[in-house]
């Protein structure tokens, strides 16, 4: 089993998008492992994004995920990096596929609703920014049985 991050970026938020997000990952047959309703500060933000520091998109990138609360989750499953990246989609929800998230609720690259890991190591990476491993919790869920051989 896979742990992947995601986040719900101020946008989903503002926009009342939390629910429906949530929804597709449950539904889909992710199982959350860990969840909260944070402030990001420019510490955070800034070491979220570190491998983007010097391009453009940077410093608004930045700015605009300490703009307001986002949502942090911790979602498991089997493959569950790379299924939740199909899930969100492409990056620019111009082009992402319009029954992803990100090409369902989306309009501009700017303002893409939602963040997910982009592969095995950046998932170890950005859930350690954000939860302590005893905000992660192991358990039991009814009906894994029915998601895979
Ligand atoms: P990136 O890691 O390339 O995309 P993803 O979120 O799909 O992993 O970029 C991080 C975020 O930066 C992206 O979600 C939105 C923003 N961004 C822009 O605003 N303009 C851009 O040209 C790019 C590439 C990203
Ligand atoms: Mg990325």
């Amino acid at each position: 089993m896979e742990r992947t991050f995601i986040m719900l970026k101020p946008d989903a938020v503002q926009r009342g998008l939390v629910g429906e997000v949530i929804s597709r990952f449950e539904k889909k047959g992710f199982k959350l492992a860990g969840m909260k309703l944070i402030q990001v500060h420019r510490d955070l933000a800034e070491e979220h994004y570190v491998e983007h520091r010097g391009k453009g998109f940077f410093e608004p990138t930045v700015d605009y995920i300490m703009s307001s609360p986002v949502v942090a989750m911790v979602w498991e499953g089997k493959n569950a990096v790379a299924l939740a990246r199909e899930l969100m989609g492409a990056t620019n929800p111009a082009s992402s596929n319009p029954g992803s998230i990100r090409g369902m609720y989306g309009m501009d690259i700017s303002r893409n609703v939602i963040h997910g890991s982009d592969s095995l190591a950046s998932a170890e990476r950005e859930i350690a920014l954000y939860f302590k491993p005893e905000e992660l919790i192991d358990y039991k869920k009814a009906g894994e049985e029915w998601l895979s051989e």
